[in-house]
């Protein structure tokens, strides 16, 4: 087979045939194809896209292209959750915890940043000492002892994602479904989840832009796994705006503690409880939604949730005097209020502009080599609906560097579409989609 025979059929909106899909993910995997070849089919299947053999051709070669982990010596029963990405997604942080803590282990692969959406692994990094990194035998050793992984892309897991996920980020070929649905269930098929809740997110800071694309790809993602005998529910939720008050790693992780511990934006809680009750449910710890939030509002309250966190963080070395005591994560130099040039109603916020903000001020990556600064980022308690007056302070900027603090101060103003009319708040799910 010819490399740029298979570009060139994809570019003619030509379908890929199973050999083709196969023999690119391993001979890529294998360092044969060259990242310039890969970037172009990428960029042609954006453009082109997948049908759904094709798509489903394509999650089953890049899940086979490392181990398939088979965690029932450990565990007989283990639960996966995986958000396609947005901003302000710390959602992992504090349900992991909580459905751990519910007597249901827990077992992730999680991602770092992608374009404007941030990543579990950049925002738990900001604990000093802690680390992704482990073999299987930690993997399981932790999953048997604390019922709590939270562990990044290894070389053996699904490694094809891994290449291509890295290539994506920096060939602007990450807004697909088909290339989503592939990255995100290779991950999830591979890591050896018996269930599955995945958390598509839909609006202005999503990969997906409407509930109709959400749709698409939530229903895909359902079929695949289920096909794969893994019981799977997609959730489709809003990311019209961040998603609690904190953009950027430190603070998110600073907000999921206070949030584990019976804080944090209500917003963000109420999301939280829905995708922990469906992952209780999916495992069969309750019978019903209600029963099941039940069930995870007590393991906040009782704390039982955060000591889950604390531990999972003691076993991955991270340092848990910061976690104890979150002003001791990394802080910004200043902080300085948004002040609102205009009295009304929020009507909208562009959401990646508010990603691209933080990327910029340094908490994501413009290219694979940046450095992340932990400490810096945006609180933002003000939500599309609220009526805001001329000074007030919409919330908080935290930067490093005062030219791009002023930078920030511009890009997130200009994110911010006014109404002088009362503006219904959002709701935080659409839609549930089942097998
Ligand atoms: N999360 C992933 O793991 N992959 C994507 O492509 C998007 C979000």
């Amino acid at each position: 087979m010819r490399m740029v025979d298979v570009i060139a059929r994809k570019r003619d909106g030509g379908e890929l045939s199973t050999a083709e899909i196969n023999w690119f993910v391993t001979e890529f995997t294998a360092g044969s194809i060259p990242d310039y070849q890969a970037a172009a089919l990428l960029m042609a299947i954006y453009l082109r896209g997948m049908n759904r053999r094709e798509t489903v051709d394509l999650t089953l070669a890049m899940a086979h292209s490392g181990d398939q982990l088979d965690l029932h010596d450990v565990a007989p029963f283990v639960i996966d959750k995986h958000s396609s990405g947005g901003v302000g997604d710390k959602t992992t942080l504090v349900v992991q915890p909580i459905v751990a803590a519910c007597g249901v282990p827990v077992g992730k692969m999680s991602g770092r940043g992608l374009g404007s959406s941030g990543g579990t692994l950049d925002k738990m990094e900001s604990i000093s000492g802690w680390s992704c990194s482990m073999d299987l035998a930690q993997f399981k050793r932790q999953l048997a002892e604390i019922g709590l992984v939270l562990s990044g892309q290894t070389a053996v897991l699904a490694p094809a994602d891994g290449k291509l996920y890295a290539l994506r980020d920096v060939t602007a070929t990450v807004a697909s479904a088909p290339l989503i649905a592939a990255s995100i269930m290779s991950k999830k098929l591979a890591a050896g989840a018996d269930a599955i809740v995945l958390d598509v997110k839909v609006g202005s800071g999503a990969f997906m832009p409407t509930v109709a694309t959400a749709r698409d790809l939530a229903q895909i993602m359902v079929d695949i796994g289920t096909d794969a005998g893994r019981k799977t529910v997609a959730l489709i939720s809003d990311m019209n705006q961040p998603l609690g008050s904190a953009v950027g790693n430190a603070l998110e992780v600073k907000e999921a503690i206070e949030t584990l511990q019976g804080g944090g934006p209500a917003s963000f809680w109420a999301h939280c409880l829905d995708v922990s009750a469906h992952m209780l449910l999916l495992a069969g710890k309750a019978d019903s939604l209600e029963a099941a939030q039940e069930l995870a509002e007590k393991a906040r309250a009782d704390g039982r949730a955060f000591r889950k966190f604390r531990d999972m963080v003691e076993a991955q070395g991270g340092d848990v005097a910061q976690i104890d005591d979150p002003s001791l994560l990394p802080q910004a130099r200043f902080v300085e209020p948004i002040l609102a040039p205009r009295s009304g109603y929020i009507a909208a916020l562009d959401t990646a502009a508010i990603g691209w903000a933080g990327v910029h001020l340094g908490a994501g990556r413009l290219v694979k080599t940046d450095r992340i600064n932990y400490g810096v980022g945006f609180v933002l308690p003000c939500a599309v609906g609220d009526y805001v007056a001329f000074g007030d302070s919409l919330g908080t900027i935290h930067a490093d560097d005062r030219e791009q603090l002023e930078q920030a101060r511009e890009e997130v103003l200009t994110a911010v579409t006014w109404s002088n009319e009362p503006v219904d708040p959002l709701p935080h799910i659409y839609e549930t989609i089942t097998a």
